[in-house]
């Protein structure tokens, strides 16, 4: 499971590291959060501002996905023998929905952490904010808002304790790290 904050290259690394795994393990499910379901194209909507929300109803939003993704997806594959790879889990909910001002003791309450399937390896696609938002295709000169935002959603993942991964060197680079890492975790 990868996570990062937009721009960290998570979705091309999960796309390669599936692409890996393939010749390796017998089925590898790849998905990401959010999904395309309803709760998905909600927050997308809120998201391209045609949708107005709280951070507490955006918050409903995530929790809703990710019941429908763990119920319909995540838990079936995981019974079939799956190795399944997911861009975001809940450890993004902690970091940005912490980030839009929603209380930890809320966000722990809400998300339940303790009943969802916990992965076997969490890592964190970690690079300097200025780096993520040139990747993530921004105008030279960013809003201070979006900055600060994405510093926040930086501090609360720096919180949960997740590996990290230096996501700032070339994608070939970061892709050989976390190879390696995973296939410790496959060697067991
Ligand atoms: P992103 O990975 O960019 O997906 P897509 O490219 O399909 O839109 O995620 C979209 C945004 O959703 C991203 O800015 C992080 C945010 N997000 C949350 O705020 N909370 C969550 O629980 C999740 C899964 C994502």
């Amino acid at each position: 499971m990868l996570e990062g904050v937009d721009g960290s290259g998570k979705t091309t690394q999960v796309a390669r590291l599936t692409a890996w795994l393939r010749g390796r393990q017998p089925r590898v499910v790849e998905t990401h959060e959010p999904t395309d379901g309803v709760w998905g194209r909600r927050y997308r909507a809120w998201g391209r501002g045609e949708l107005e929300a709280t951070p507490e109803e955006v918050l409903e939003f995530f929790v809703e996905d990710r019941r429908e993704h763990v119920a319909q997806l995540i838990r079936p594959e995981l019974a079939r023998g799956a190795f399944v790879v997911s861009d975001r889990y809940y450890y993004s909910t902690l970091a940005y929905q912490a980030a839009h001002g929603v209380e930890r003791a809320t966000l722990a309450k809400r998300l339940g952490i303790d009943a969802l399937p916990q992965p076997d390896l969490a890592l964190w696609l970690r690079l300097p904010i200025e780096l993520a938002l040139e990747r993530a295709g921004s105008d030279a000169v960013e809003p201070y808002e979006k900055t600060a935002f994405l510093e926040r959603v930086e501090a609360e993942y720096a919180r949960l304790g997740l590996e990290e991964i230096d996501a700032s060197g070339t994608p070939e680079q970061v892709e050989g790290v976390i190879r390696e890492r995973v296939a410790r975790l496959i060697a067991g």
